[in-house]
């Protein structure tokens, strides 16, 4: 039986009263039998203030991105022996506003995926299709190029310890939903394509779907046979909120 996921993707978004604030609610909330794994990605400046608040907790934490190159002369990059050194276990590789924003292709996704995983970090692997791929009929074929370019690279025994995020583009901060059966229908195409190689990773492996998630909409959506959780954008920047998504669902 796979664990549900929740987990809060900052984005750039925070200061130290927010982190303070944020996190020892967290922190007063969570128990370890919750039956609901939390994590946060804060944006680097915060993760050793996140490391001092979260340490003795079951609350996880990790990088929003990495450069996959070893310490080195790389300007304002961050490497995954870092992230280690201030106690993440996660790293989200392929986030939609790295490939659009900043230019990430699926090559680029896959060093950086592989770099993680070398260095002991679990890897979560964002993938999905803009509103012009879903309306071409093209959402499938995005989705599995977006993973094949990791297995091609990393081969499917990388995915042992990672996660993959399902997040529809037209989804993310804009208050549109992925429906239910939407979301569920990707998952299955997922997790049936890791299966073709792989049944024990693609049975264990959890599958985060992420795009507006919210109190109203997350328990019908992790309901869902592959719906292993989510990946939480705005609604995980007040604890009320992020809370009350995780209440939603026990
Ligand atoms: P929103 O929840 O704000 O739509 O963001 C989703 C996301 O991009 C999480 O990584």
């Amino acid at each position: 039986m796979r664990k549900i996921l929740l987990a809060g993707n900052w984005k750039m978004h925070g200061s130290k009263a927010m982190v303070d604030t944020l996190l020892n609610a967290l922190l007063s909330a969570s128990k370890p039998d919750d039956g609901v794994d939390l994590a946060v990605f804060p944006p680097f400046p915060y993760l050793q203030r996140t490391q001092n608040i979260l340490r003795a907790s079951v609350i996880a934490w990790g990088g929003q991105t990495l450069n996959p190159e070893p310490p080195g002369a790389h300007t304002g990059e961050v490497c995954a022996p870092m992230l280690l050194d201030f106690g993440c276990r996660y790293v989200l590789v392929g986030h939609s506003e790295r490939r659009t924003l900043y230019g990430e292709n699926d090559a680029d996704v896959a060093w950086r995926f592989e770099a993680a995983r070398k260095a002991g970090l679990e890897p979560v692997l964002c993938v999905g299709e803009t509103l012009e791929q879903r309306e071409a009929g093209a959402t499938e074929e995005i989705v599995s190029r977006q993973i094949s370019a990791v297995i091609d690279r990393c081969g499917i025994g990388a995915f042992d310890s990672a996660t993959i995020a399902y997040e529809p583009v037209w989804a993310i901060g804009t208050g549109k939903t992925a429906t239910p059966d939407q979301a569920q229908e990707i998952h299955a195409f997922i997790r049936d394509k890791l299966g073709r190689l792989d049944g024990i990773i693609s049975r264990q492996i959890r599958i985060l779907y992420g795009g507006s998630v919210n109190r109203s909409n997350a328990a019908d959506l992790f309901a869902r046979d592959d719906i292993d959780g989510g990946l939480v954008g705005g609604a995980s920047l007040k604890a009320a909120d992020f809370l009350a998504i995780r209440d939603a669902i026990l």
